[in-house]
């Protein structure tokens, strides 16, 4: 994501971050600034560490894994959904503004809970592979092979790391805490696919044919123009209404 062309280095940037402690009573939601020194190759992660190690050891933010793999460092950098460890500060202007991600339960700081809400959305959603009558002896063919071009096509859908960017970007999902969001319906889309899985085409459009599933999206776009992944998530949402519709 290039927001600005690239900066000089040498920068003392100034990063401006929304702090709040919402289990603290004296806690009132308030900016404070940091000045930070600009590094070669300096991401949002390393300044939010430099931070925390050397000017303030209370600031909350979430990171596991630094490689835009783990889906816990979103916040809104500039205005924009982001992963804070993929996000280079020199793409970025010498003032930096961070809050956290919308729509999700705020721990503290820049920290949210998305694991809640995502954990919420599977429930509903159910996402996992429906077999009945299972056994044990059954578990083999789980390992069935797949045509290669649908393994690939599961495989890109379960690209997305449930970061959250795509409800934070999302106006329906800030207005609806009911909305599964794009990352429900991209689920709701996979497990369709998956050869496995034996619900009905009636039984997934049950699960999101309504305006807390496909009706409520306004394609509004924000989540696919926000998804480091680069998932397409709005055109899935677009097809799966189509179809909800076909089927009437
Ligand atoms: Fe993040 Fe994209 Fe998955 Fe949404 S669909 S949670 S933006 S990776
Ligand atoms: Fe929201 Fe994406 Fe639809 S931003 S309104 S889910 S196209
Ligand atoms: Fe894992 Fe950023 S720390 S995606």
């Amino acid at each position: 994501m290039t927001q600005i062309p690239v900066q000089q280095l040498g920068r003392t940037l100034q990063i401006e971050i929304l702090r709040h402690n919402p289990r603290d009573p004296d806690s009132v939601p308030h900016l404070q600034t940091f000045e930070v020194e600009e590094a070669d190759a300096m991401t949002l992660f390393i300044a939010l560490n430099e931070i925390r190690e050397t000017q303030d050891p209370s600031l909350q933010f979430d990171f596991v894994c630094r490689a835009g793999i783990c889906g816990s460092c979103g916040m809104i950098i500039n205005g924009r959904p982001g992963l804070a460890c993929r996000t280079l500060t020199h793409q970025l202007p010498q003032r930096i503004t961070l809050a956290p991600l919308p729509a999700f339960e705020l721990i503290g700081d820049l920290s949210v809970n998305t694991g809640k809400w995502m954990r919420g959305m599977s429930e509903r959603l159910e996402t996992w592979v429906h077999r009945q009558d299972l056994e044990q002896s059954d578990l083999d063919s789980l390992e069935a092979p797949m045509e290669p071009q649908l393994a690939e096509q599961l495989y890109e859908l379960e690209r997305c790391i449930e970061c959250g960017c795509c409800i934070a970007a999302c106006g329906t999902a800030q207005m609806r805490e009911d909305f599964v969001g794009a990352v429900g319906l991209n689920q709701i889309t996979r497990f369709r696919l998956d050869p496995r899985d034996e619900r009905s085409d009636a039984q997934f459009y049950e699960l999101v044919g309504d305006e807390t599933g496909v009706f409520g999206c306004m394609t509004l776009l924000g989540c696919e123009d926000m998804c480091p992944k680069d998932l397409p998530l709005a055109t899935q949402i677009a097809f799966l209404r189509r179809r909800m519709v076909m089927a009437g």
